[in-house]
C-alpha cells in the first residue's frame, strides 16, 4: 500500500496585499531616511523574550527603538503586547521579528529532519513545514531558524539529526522544499514564517564530528558540496541566513567576508537578512580573531552579518565605531535595510498582531495525520531476512515488545522540540495495542532503564518475555538527548548495555526485529548480524508509534531511503558514497588476515589499496539504501544520444518493474560520474531522483533529462564549468546501483554564471 497522503485544508488568515519589490525598496529607503543612527542599530538587535511576561528592561528597550527582533517568546498574548509596544510606543512604530527554532514541527512534532530526508519526498517535506508554520504563526512567531542544510558526513556530530544528510543535491532539493513550506509558494504573509537557512557555511565539517570545532574546507569542496544547498535556498527565496559558529579556513563564518559578501551577496545576489548564531559575534574574540567586543562588532558588521543574536556587541559599540570612522554609516544602512526589507516582505507593518482564532488548532486531527504520514514515509527498512516483516496478525499469537524506547512519549520526539508536546505522542506500544491488541498477545519488558543504562537488571524479565512469545520487536537506539547541538559521540555504537540486550534476546532463537530510534546513523555491524529485520525509524515524532505499527504489520510498505551512510564501525567515519577514487581504490581483493584483528572477509590481500585492515571498506548500508515489502528491478537503461552537444540535453531512461506481490513506492535514483575532468570528481553523485508508485507487476519507463548545468562543478579556477568528455550514468534503487550507461559531451568547456545552479 502506498504511504497515505492527506490534503491539508487548514486556512490561515488571508494574505495582506504585498507591495511590489520597487514599493518595498521605496519604503525601506523612506524608513531609513527617518531613522537615527541609534534606531538603525536597534533594528540589528535580537534579544530574548521574557518567556511569559514583558520584563521592564525589554519594554524600555523596545520603546526606545533598541530592539529589532526577539526570540524564544511563544505566548501569543505576550508577543502581541511586545508588538503593541513596538508599533504604538516606539517613535517609528516598526514591529518586531519574533524568532523561534521551529525545526521539525511545533506542537505536533514531525520526524527529525534527517528522517524527513529519508523520504526523498520534497512535497511531503514541504507539507510538514507548512503545518509547523501554521502552528507557530498562531503564537505570533513570524521567523523560524530552519532549514538546517549543513552537509553532514560525520555521524559523530550530534547535529546530523537536524540536517538533511550527506548529499548536496538531496539537501538542496529538500531544503528548498522546506523553505517553500515555511514561507509559502507565492509570498510571505500571515500564516507563513520567514525561513532561515543555516549555518552558513561548512559547520558540518567540524573536525572529528565535535560540535563547534574548527573546519578546513578547500574552496572547491566548499563550493561543490557545502554551499550548494544554500544557493538552492537563496534561489527558493529564503528570507534569511544564519552564520555558523565555526572557523572556516581561518576566518570564523560570522566574520567571513568571502562567504557573507563575496559569495552570498555579490555572486548570488541575496537581498535578505543575515543573522549571527547565538552569541557568535562576541565569540570572535574567543576564536582569537579580535581582542574585544568592539573589534568583534566591527569585523562582523563589515563582513556582512546584519543582525546580532543574543550578545550585545552591536548595541554597545556600533554607534561609536561609526562615529570614529571605523564602520561606514552606509554599512549600517545596508544592514538595517536588510532587516526592514524582511519585515516588509512578511507584511508585518500592515499586520503586526496575531489572533490565534484565525488559525487551525495545534495538534488537530489533520496535523496529527500529517505527522503520521510523514513518519511512515521516513522509515527505512534496512534488513529483512527471510521476509521476517511484515508480521501477520493472523498467524502470530504473541509478540514481545522490548526496549527503553517502546513506550516513551518524549524520547521519540528527538532533538529541538522546544514546543513539542509529548502528551500528544502515541508510542509504539500503545499503537500496537490499538492495532493488533485484540488478536495478538502483546508482552512488554523495558529491558534497560534508558538507552544509556549500563546494568542488566532488566535482562532476565526481557528474556522471559521473549521466550514466551512468537517473535520479538526490540525498540532500541538513542534517547533524544544523545543527538542535537553539542551532543556528539566518539563511539556511535548502540549506547549503554543495549548490544548485550540484543545478544541475550537473540540467544532465545526467536525472530528478532529491531526498530531503531536514533538521531544519527549507528555503527551496527555486530548488532545487525543478530537481528532478522531492522527498521530505522529515526526519532519519528508525535505519531511515530502508529506509523511503526502500520509498517510492522504491513498496512504500509516501507519506502524511505538512507540520506546518510551507515558505517560498519565508528573508525570508518567519515564514510560517504560521493568519495573520490584516489589512486589506489579499494577492491574486493583487499582484505587480509592478521593476528589480533578479527578477519572480516576471507580474501587474501593482493596489493596495496585504500582499506582498513580490520574492516571491509564498504559501509554497512550505503546512501540511498532501503528495502520494501515488494521488489523492484531495473532494465534497459539507455541514453537518447551517445554523443551530446554541450548546449544540448540528454535523456536517460530506464524501465522499472515491480516484481513482487505487493504495490509499493520506489525511489528511483540517478547518479553520474564525470569520468575524466581537470580536477578529480567523486565516484558517483546523485543528480536526480523520483519517488514513484508501482502496483504489483507494473512496469514504468522513467526518464530524466540532463543538461550541461546538471554536469557542472567548480573547477581549479573556482569557476562553475562543464567540461566535455565521457560521463557514466547509473539509475537504480540506491547509491550501490550497478546498471549504467555512458554518453559523451562534445564541445568547448562551458563556463556558467555562479548565480545559476541546477
Ligand atoms: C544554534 C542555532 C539556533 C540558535 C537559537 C544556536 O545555539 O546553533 O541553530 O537557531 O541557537 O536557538
Amino acid at each position: 500500500m502506498p504511504v497515505p497522503r492527506v490534503m491539508h485544508t487548514a486556512s490561515p488568515p488571508p494574505d495582506v496585499p504585498q507591495a511590489d519589490a520597487a514599493g518595498i525598496e521605496a519604503r525601506v529607503a523612506d524608513l531609513l531616511s527617518r531613522m537615527t543612527l541609534e534606531e538603525k542599530i536597534g533594528q540589528l538587535a535580537q534579544v530574548s523574550g521574557g518567556r511569559d511576561h514583558v520584563p521592564d528592561h525589554l519594554r524600555d528597550a523596545i520603546r526606545e527603538g533598541r530592539v529589532g527582533a526577539v526570540l524564544n517568546e511563544v505566548h501569543v498574548d505576550v508577543v502581541n503586547e511586545l508588538q503593541r509596544i513596538a508599533t504604538e510606543e516606539s517613535r517609528l512604530g516598526i514591529p518586531l521579528l519574533v524568532g523561534r527554532d521551529v525545526i521539525h514541527g511545533f506542537t505536533t512534532v514531525f520526524p527529525i529532519p534527517l528522517g524527513q530526508a529519508a523520504s526523498f519526498d520534497p512535497d511531503g517535506v514541504q507539507r510538514a513545514a507548512r503545518v509547523a508554520a501554521l502552528e507557530a504563526a498562531a503564537r505570533g512567531i513570524n521567523w523560524t531558524f530552519a532549514p538546517m542544510i549543513d552537509i553532514s558526513r560525520d555521524p559523530r556530530w550530534g547535529r546530523v539529526a537536524e540536517s538533511l544528510g550527506e548529499d548536496p543535491y538531496l539537501t538542496a532539493t529538500l531544503g528548498a522544499a522546506m523553505v517553500r513550506g515555511f514561507q509559502g509558494d507565492q509570498s510571505l504573509g500571515p500564516g507563513h514564517l520567514a525561513a532561515c537557512a543555516k549555518h552558513f557555511a561548512g559547520y558540518g565539517a567540524c573536525e572529528s564530528g565535535r560540535d563547534y570545532a574548527t573546519t578546513s574546507i578547500p574552496e572547491h569542496d566548499l563550493r561543490n558540496v557545502h554551499l550548494r544547498p544554500f544557493h538552492a535556498a537563496v534561489q527558493a527565496g529564503v528570507a534569511s541566513i544564519m552564520t555558523s559558529f565555526s572557523d572556516v579556513n581561518g576566518v570564523p563564518a560570522t566574520a567571513n567576508t568571502f562567504l557573507l559578501t563575496q559569495v552570498l551577496r555579490e555572486e548570488w545576489g541575496f537581498d535578505g537578512m543575515v543573522v549571527s548564531d547565538w552569541d557568535s559575534i562576541r565569540q570572535l574574540s574567543v576564536h582569537g580573531l579580535t581582542e574585544d567586543d568592539r573589534g568583534s562588532a566591527r569585523l562582523a558588521a563589515c563582513a556582512g552579518t546584519d543582525m546580532e543574536m543574543a550578545s550585545h556587541t552591536y548595541a554597545h559599540h556600533l554607534a561609536s565605531l561609526v562615529r570614529d570612522g571605523e564602520v561606514p554609516e552606509a554599512r549600517i544602512d545596508a544592514m538595517a535595510g536588510n532587516v526592514l526589507r524582511t519585515k516588509l516582505r512578511l507584511g508585518l507593518l500592515e499586520r503586526p498582531y496575531t489572533n490565534p482564532a484565525d488559525y487551525p488548532a495545534a495538534a488537530s486531527a489533520e496535523h496529527l495525520q500529517a505527522a503520521r504520514d510523514a513518519a511512515a514515509a521516513c522509515m527505512v527498512l534496512l534488513k529483512n531476512e527471510g521476509h521476517t516483516l511484515p508480521l501477520a496478525a493472523d498467524h502470530l499469537t504473541s509478540l514481545a515488545i522490548i526496549g527503553p524506547l517502546a513506550d516513551d512519549a518524549y524520547e521519540q520526539l528527538g532533538t529541538w522540540i522546544f514546543d513539542g508536546d509529548a502528551q500528544h505522542s502515541v508510542t509504539p506500544l500503545r499503537a500496537l495495542h490499538e492495532l493488533v491488541g485484540d488478536r495478538v498477545t502483546l508482552r512488554y519488558a523495558r529491558g534497560c532503564a534508558t538507552t544509556r543504562s549500563r546494568d542488566d537488571a532488566g535482562f532476565a524479565a526481557a528474556v522471559e518475555t521473549a521466550t514466551q512469545s512468537d517473535a520479538v520487536v526490540l525498540f532500541l537506539g538513542e534517547e533524544a538527548i544523545l543527538s542535537g547541538e553539542a551532543h556528539c559521540r566518539a563511539d556511535i555504537g548502540l549506547p549503554g548495555n543495549q548490544e548485550a540486550l540484543v545478544e541475550a534476546i537473540a540467544a532465545t532463537g526467536k525472530p528478532v526485529i529491531l526498530v531503531l530510534m536514533t538521531g544519527r546513523p549507528l555503527a551496527l555491524e555486530r548488532v545487525a548480524e543478530r537481528c532478522h529485520a531492522i527498521l530505522c525509524a529515526w526519532h519519528p515524532g508525535t505519531m511515530g508509534g502508529p506509523a511503526i505499527a502500520d509498517i510492522l504489520f504491513g498496512n504500509v510498505s516501507p519506502s524511505a531511503r538512507l540520506p546518510i551512510t551507515f558505517p560498519r564501525v565508528t573508525g570508518q567515519v567519515p564514510i560517504y558514497y560521493a568519495q573520490k577514487a584516489g589512486g589506489k581504490p579499494p577492491t574486493h581483493a583487499s582484505y587480509i588476515h592478521i593476528d589480533n584483528i578479527e578477519p572480516r572477509a576471507p580474501q587474501l590481500s593482493v596489493g596495496n589499496t585504500s582499506f582498513h585492515l580490520d574492516v571491509l571498506w564498504t559501509p554497512l548500508w550505503p546512501f540511498g539504501h532501503g528495502l520494501s515489502y515488494t521488489t523492484f528491478e531495473y532494465h534497459d537503461i539507455s541514453v537518447s544520444a551517445a554523443v551530446v552537444p554541450m548546449e544540448g540535453m540528454v535523456t536517460v531512461s530506464v524501465e522499472v518493474v515491480n516484481t513482487g506481490h505487493r504495490d509499493g513506492d520506489e525511489v528511483v535514483q540517478l547518479y553520474i560520474r564525470d569520468l575524466v575532468a581537470s580536477v578529480t570528481r567523486p565516484v558517483k553523485e546523485l543528480r536526480a531522483y523520483r519517488r514513484i508508485h508501482l502496483t504489483s507487476g507494473e512496469r514504468q519507463v522513467i526518464e530524466f533529462h540532463l543538461t550541461a548545468a546538471d554536469l557542472a562543478f567548480y573547477g581549479g579556477a573556482m569557476q562553475r564549468i562543464t567540461e566535455p568528455g565521457r560521463f557514466r550514468v547509473w539509475i537504480g534503487g540506491s547509491s550501490d546501483a550497478q546498471l549504467y550507461t555512458e554518453f559523451e559531451l562534445r564541445g568547448d568547456t562551458l563556463t556558467l554564471p555562479a548565480s545559476t545552479t541546477s
